[in-house]
């Protein structure tokens, strides 16, 4: 079976130490979540697991929009368009385990998932970051 696990990297580190913390504990939960997503025969659990990484999106999701919000950040509004989108994705794929959880449904989710965490941290949240240094030089 494929294993499904990702590494933090120097590239991912924003240099925003709530935002950096909360990333820290995203990447620890995927990788907690592949473990238990691939030994679980239990459909129950298995949607738990699924709420808890959900949960933990939104909380991020939400943590990040007020910081933004605080700092007048002005492309806010389409950071949470793309936050928005994930929460859309993760909740179709999501369902989708309920009722499938087979090892490619689950292997899809969470390869989905990583792909997303790199593209949007090094991309969009990294934005936001060199907005607060840019002011913070001001
Ligand atoms: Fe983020
Ligand atoms: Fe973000």
């Amino acid at each position: 079976m494929e294993k499904i696990h990702i590494d933090w990297q120097a590239k991912y580190e924003l240099g925003v130490e709530d935002i950096d913390f909360q990333h820290h504990f995203f990447l620890n939960l995927i990788n907690r979540l592949a473990v238990e997503l691939n030994q679980s025969n239990d459909k129950q659990y298995s949607g738990s697991l699924i709420a808890e990484l959900n949960a933990y999106a939104r909380f991020h999701f939400i943590s990040e929009e007020n910081m933004m919000y605080a700092a007048q950040y002005p492309a806010l509004a389409e950071h949470k368009q793309h936050h928005r989108n994930l929460i859309d994705q993760l909740s179709s794929k999501g369902n989708r385990i309920l009722m499938d959880s087979s090892e490619t449904n689950i292997n899809e989710i969470l390869n989905f998932l990583i792909h997303w965490f790199i593209h949007h941290t090094t991309t969009e949240d990294k934005l936001f970051a060199q907005f607060l240094e840019r002011q913070n030089d001001l």
